[in-house]
């Protein structure tokens, strides 16, 4: 056996010592993140769209590069999602029903509120991937998942960072 056919052999046994309670619970997280993703998705795109003020035009273009930085790393969930065999939860109920974050219809908050709004949802998702992070170390033991999610640690961190340097006073916008 070739020394390429003897690691694949070897990535399929590490794979198939999931157990079937692992790997869902492994999913479950996944799919909660996927939600909870898509609702800032859509917060962010419902701000960009709505945002007014003196800084409309930087707030508008900042609330995009966010949205479209988290489609991508919507996309690599519901894919790593895929790559485990299941289906993603892709409907609007779904993600609602799974989420923590939770949307608020018929609300247009001043542009400092929606900056406020979305470092608060940033901490949120830093928060439950610390803990998810944290359980597949231990639990499930897939670093390729582990490490999806740390990289995905670091992005909400630098945007909520990003974003908390247009608040004045932010309770974690400055450590004296
Ligand atoms: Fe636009």
């Amino acid at each position: 056996m070739s020394k390429s056919n003897g690691e694949k052999t070897q990535g399929i046994q590490i794979n198939q010592e999931l157990t079937d309670k692992r790997q869902r619970g492994m999913l479950k997280i996944l799919n909660i993140l996927l939600a909870d993703e898509t609702v800032l998705y859509n917060r962010l795109r419902n701000y960009h769209w709505n945002v007014r003020g003196i800084n409309f035009y930087t707030l508008h273009t900042a609330f995009e590069d966010q949205f479209n930085k988290i489609a991508d790393m919507t996309d690599e969930v519901a894919e790593c999602i895929r790559q485990y065999g299941a289906y993603v939860p892709g409907t609007m109920n779904e993600f609602i029903q799974k989420a923590h974050l939770s949307e608020v219809p018929g609300v247009y908050p001043d542009a400092e509120t929606m900056v406020a709004n979305l470092v608060t949802d940033h901490e949120l998702i830093i928060h439950f991937l610390h803990g998810d992070i944290e359980t597949i170390d231990h639990k499930s033991k897939d670093v390729g998942v582990a490490d999806l999610l740390v990289r995905l640690l670091q992005q909400h961190e630098k945007m909520a960072w990003m974003l908390r340097m247009f608040l004045k006073v932010h309770p974690t916008a400055d450590k004296e």
